[in-house]
This record gives C-alpha cells, structure tokens and sequence, in this order.
C-alpha cells in the first residue's frame, strides 16, 4: 500500500468553484472550439478576462480527450489547461478512454511544463451529460495511474461544484484504497 498511498497523498477532493483556485494550473471542462460555452468554461473565461478567449483564438480548436495550454490571465491560477470531454451517448462510442484521455493528456502537459499543482473540475458531467458516478472512477483511476509515471506533479484536487459530485470522487478514491492490487 505504501507506493499507492504515495500517490492517494497527492490527492485532494474540495467543493467550490475552481475559478477561485490558486494552483499552478486549472483544467477547463471545454469544447472542441476553444471559444468558451457556458459551465466551467464560461465561469473560466469570465474570471479570466477576454484576454483568455484571444489566445484560445490561435490554438484552432482541440480534439476531444487531447488538452492545450494557455495563461490564466486574471485567474489566480498561472495555467488552464483546455480539454474537450466527450459528450455521453450511451457509453458505446468509446466515452470512457475518451475521458480517461482527458485527465490523462492535461497531467502530461503539467508535468511537461513542470508544473506542480493542478484542478480538475468533473469533465464531462455537466451539459456533456457523462454519469456522473462511473465519471469520478474514471477520474480518480485516471489520475492516480498516471501519477505515478509523473514524478514531478505534486498534487491534484478535484474541485467539485456540488456534493453530489465531490461524494462520487470520494467514494471513487475510497473503492481504490480498498483494492487489494494496490498494496
Ligand atoms: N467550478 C467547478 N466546477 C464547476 C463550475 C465551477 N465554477 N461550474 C460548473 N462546474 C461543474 C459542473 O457542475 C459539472 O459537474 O463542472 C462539471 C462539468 O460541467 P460542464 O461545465 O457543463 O462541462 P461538460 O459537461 O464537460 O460540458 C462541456 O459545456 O460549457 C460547455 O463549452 C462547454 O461545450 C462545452 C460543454
């Protein structure tokens, strides 16, 4: 368990709103425009200014499960990292590596610029409509595997906007701890 728990410490689960995080970098829950929407991305391109969308501008879009880096401009985090989820059908159409590739995708591109601190909101889970429990698995599983291939990422919170949401990631981290495999 002691390996496994080296990377459970590096993991926190919070309610709020991940516009007011102060990390090195925030992942936003985007689309495959990079031009904003409503949810987590309209709350991050609000509180980070029009300079936000003006950079998003030049990145010409990302493919679902990839990320793109920009400043934070006026948010207090230095970073966002920009991942369109995939939008939920019926769990057929490769949903779940699509999301997986999410988390994924946006821990290499911290640990790729050195960061040390990142937030995940719960991708996907909004308009995307992803179930919000089989969601926070993937999540949690997600980022824990990849932790320990990324050395250098200190620490991961997932920011959740409701209890609901922060009840699943809990109960996702708690199912894992259980596993046998993990000692
Ligand atoms: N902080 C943290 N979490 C938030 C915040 C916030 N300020 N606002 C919303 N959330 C939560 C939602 O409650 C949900 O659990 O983020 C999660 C993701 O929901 P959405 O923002 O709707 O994202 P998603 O389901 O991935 O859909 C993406 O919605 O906003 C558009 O442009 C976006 O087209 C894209 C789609």
């Amino acid at each position: 368990m002691k390996v496994f728990m080296g990377m459970i410490e590096k993991l926190q689960i919070v309610e709020g709103d991940i516009t007011q995080m102060d990390v090195d970098a925030i992942v936003n829950a985007a689309n495959e425009t990079l031009l904003g929407g409503g949810g987590v991305d309209g709350a991050i391109h609000w509180a980070a200014g029009q300079k936000l969308l003006e950079e998003c501008r030049i990145l010409g879009g990302c493919a679902t499960g990839n990320a793109k880096m920009t400043a934070g401009y006026e948010l207090k985090a230095r970073y966002v990292i920009h991942t369109p989820g995939p939008v939920w059908r019926d769990g057929t159409v490769n949903e779940e590596p699509l999301l997986a590739s999410c988390y994924r995708r946006c821990l290499e591109i911290a640990e790729e610029h050195q960061l040390k601190t990142i937030a995940f909101p719960a991708i996907g889970t909004g308009v995307y409509r992803f179930p919000k429990k089989r969601a926070a698995e993937i999540a949690v599983t997600t980022v824990t595997d990849s932790l320990r291939k990324l050395p250098g990422i200190e620490t991961v919170t997932f920011v959740c906007f409701n209890e609901e949401s922060a009840n699943a990631h809990r109960a996702a981290l708690d199912a894992i701890c259980a596993e046998p495999s993990s000692l």
